[in-house]
């Protein structure tokens, strides 16, 4: 599968952007009580981020990639050097006020963690316009953009948009929640990924079944500019909504799940490497069920390994049936 992208290894074929990245600090602990000092394993530090997380999948599945940060202080040092020394090529934004960390602490011998989450520092408009201009020179060589993750103070709620009307003609892939989402959808990207949690958030109501679901996002995508809709839905797979009208029912396989974190960025670094190689959007999004499910096989904050990618390929089925 890998093979046809190594001959793009002299190209950006997929460049990513972050606006809010964190290091992101795990560590385990035997027992959490109030008021007491919790003694914690020796950390483990990790690049993070939706978009990083993106570039990292992409370029596992042998795509290159550049991944375009905003990082300042020593924490956006720290997450640099991480990424350097995986080989992932990066364009650092400095900005002025330092990097957010997160925090998450895994309890005992069970599956709970505590994820402690941090607001990002504020980015200033002049930060962020150079974030802009470093994104849009990086994709005159891309096929794709991937903007994904959430916004950090200090940003304006239609940045999506200037951001897609800003790398026309590229075709743009956006991951992010709340009044990010709402902007992404009015933005004319190519593809907008929410899971179903975030499509009920966005309409307002609960989405329990599959059928109520496919109401909600019908009525997003009519409402909306873009071209694709996928709603992602966990265990079951996802539904891609086309403004064709086409609508593809795609099952994940069933696995044995050790840890959900990092699924969703990993589906879309699947979509992402389909569209830079040229699939149809059937094989795209076969190509995105198949890394989103690779990621849940991996403990902790781990990504999805190429081989498992691979290996569950041809075990995500097309519901005829549709949707
Ligand atoms: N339990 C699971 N079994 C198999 N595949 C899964 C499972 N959970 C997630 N996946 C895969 O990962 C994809 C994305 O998962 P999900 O719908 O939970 O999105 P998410 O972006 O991680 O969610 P959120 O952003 O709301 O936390 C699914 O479409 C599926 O391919
Ligand atoms: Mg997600």
């Amino acid at each position: 599968m890998t093979e046809n992208l190594r001959e793009n290894s002299d190209v950006s074929a997929i460049v990513t952007l972050t606006l809010n990245p964190a290091l992101d600090i795990s560590s385990w602990a035997e027992n959490v009580v109030p008021n007491h000092k919790v003694r914690c394993s020796a950390p483990v530090y990790d690049p993070g981020g939706g978009g990083i997380n993106v570039a990292r999948v992409a370029k596992r599945l042998g795509q290159s990639v550049l991944a375009v940060i905003p990082l300042g202080g020593g924490v956006g040092d720290r997450i640099e050097a991480l990424l350097r020394n995986e080989g992932i090529p990066i364009r650092p934004v400095p900005i002025v006020a330092e990097t957010r960390e997160s925090l998450t602490i895994g309890v005992g011998s069970t599956e709970d963690q505590f994820r402690f989450v941090f607001p990002g520092p504020e980015i200033t408009l002049g930060e962020l316009r150079a974030c802009e201009r470093a994104v849009v020179e990086a994709a005159h060589e891309a096929a794709c953009v991937v903007i994904s993750g959430s916004l950090p103070s200090g940003v304006p709620v239609g940045v999506m948009e200037s951001l897609v009307a800003a790398l026309d003609p590229v075709p743009v892939l956006v991951d992010t929640s709340g009044d990010a989402l709402v902007s992404a959808l009015q933005s004319g990207a190519f593809l907008v990924k929410p899971s179903a949690r975030e499509l009920a958030a966005l309409v307002g109501r609960e989405l329990i079944t599959e059928a109520e679901v496919v109401t909600a996002a019908r009525e997003v995508l009519g409402d909306s500019s873009v071209s694709t809709l996928v709603v992602s839905i966990g265990a079951g797979g996802a539904i891609v909504f086309q403004r064709s009208g086409e609508v593809l029912r795609l099952r994940a396989p069933a696995v044995r799940v050790a840890s959900a974190v990092g699924a969703g960025d990993s589906m879309v670094a699947g979509f992402a490497v389909g569209l830079a190689r040229g699939l149809s959007t059937q094989e795209m999004g076969r190509l995105g069920i198949a890394a989103g499910t690779a990621a849940v096989l991996t403990a902790g904050t781990e990504l999805c390994r190429s081989e498992d990618v691979e290996s569950l390929l041809p075990q995500v089925v097309l519901d005829p049936s549709g949707a």
